[in-house]
């Protein structure tokens, strides 16, 4: 692909993909030692998503990468690339992203997919701004899927009740208009990263060190992001964040002396779904017709998690 102009990106489509099965809290009560009191009163979360033992991360993104071709009306060969955010990948090889590239027809297309934890979808959005913004590439998918309940260990009542299956996506296009990324400070911290691990072994969570991280790194985050972007709280319509827990929401809208309705949140119904829960958030605001997607509103992305990563993306949508 030659090197042309320079161009902004834009979201044009957004998608999900949710697993049938609802889990809710008392269905996990029946099976280890918990309650639906702990969890909702912990964390927020009264449900989750569970895929089937034959459906894989990448028959969620396929599905994502299908509805996003409909929305828009885009045939799959325009497409340049994919790119899937995703700590649950069918294989180490091939890539969920080219299962889904093959799956869907997109015969143009590269596809790899990134390893960033809860922080995947965020840091594969910023990298798929900067091949539209380059000029090299014209559009492409973005996706976050996780399959976390193959990984969890379903003995640990810690872990095991937090974690949900499901995918989001968007479909990023050249634009002429106007900066899609207005600003973004993307960080990882290796030295931490025994706090939050997955694989060989099953996911292990320090959660009061992650909790403390997320209440202390991200919102210095994103205040920084703000501050990079010459902008307040007060400009952001909405703060879409990673969905762990109520609560770190609740401590992120108090630290940044904002409201704290400008937090949506669906972990009540999905968990935490690490790379999905961002996308996923995404589509359910755009049906509700809360986010318009006709560039007139300002949102700040935040991803946190294993890495430890965490970093905040300013987009217009
Ligand atoms: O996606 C990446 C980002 N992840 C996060 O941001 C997660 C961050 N961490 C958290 O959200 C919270 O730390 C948790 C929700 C994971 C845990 O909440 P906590 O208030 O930090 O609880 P804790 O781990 O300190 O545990 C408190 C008590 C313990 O009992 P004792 O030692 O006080 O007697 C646990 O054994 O709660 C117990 N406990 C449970 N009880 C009932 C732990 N898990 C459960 C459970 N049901 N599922």
């Amino acid at each position: 692909m030659v090197r042309s102009d320079r161009r902004f990106a834009r979201i044009t489509a957004v998608s999900h993909a949710t697993p049938a099965r609802i889990v809710t809290n008392d269905d996990l009560s029946a099976l280890m030692d918990t309650s639906d009191e702990w969890i909702r009163s912990r964390t927020g979360i009264c449900a989750r998503r569970l895929a089937a033992d034959d459906v894989k991360t990448s028959d969620l993104a396929l599905e994502v990468a299908e509805k996003l071709l409909a929305k828009s009306g885009l045939s799959a060969d325009k497409l340049d690339f994919i790119l899937v955010a995703t700590i649950t990948p069918d294989s180490q090889m091939p890539s969920t992203a080219a299962r889904v590239q093959t799956k869907i027809g997109a015969t143009n297309a590269f596809a790899y997919d990134l390893s960033a934890a809860c922080s995947g979808f965020v840091f594969a959005l910023a990298t798929a701004d900067k091949f539209i913004a380059s000029g090299a590439y014209r559009c492409g998918i973005v996706i976050g899927a996780e399959t976390l309940s193959k990984v969890i260990d379903w003995s640990d009542r810690s872990t095991a009740v937090l974690f949900g299956d499901g995918a989001g996506g968007v479909l990023l296009e050249a634009s002429a208009d106007m900066p899609f990324v207005q600003a973004e400070k993307l960080r990882t911290d290796g030295s931490r990263a025994d706090s939050l691990t997955a694989g060989p072994d099953k996911l292990q969570m320090d959660g009061r060190a992650i909790f403390d991280f997320a209440v202390r790194d991200v919102p210095k985050n994103i205040s920084e992001t703000l501050t990079l972007g010459q902008l307040t709280a007060d400009n952001i319509d909405y703060f879409v964040l990673h969905q762990a827990n109520s609560r770190i929401l609740d401590k992120m809208a108090q630290k940044l002396h904002t409201s704290r309705e400008k937090f949506p949140q669906n972990m009540d119904r999905y968990g935490n779904t690490s790379a999905a829960s961002i996308p996923l958030l995404l589509s359910e605001l755009t049906e509700t017709g809360t986010l318009k997607l006709d560039g007139s509103q300002t949102v700040l992305l935040c991803g946190f998690g294993g890495g430890l990563t965490w970093g905040s993306l300013i987009i217009t949508l």
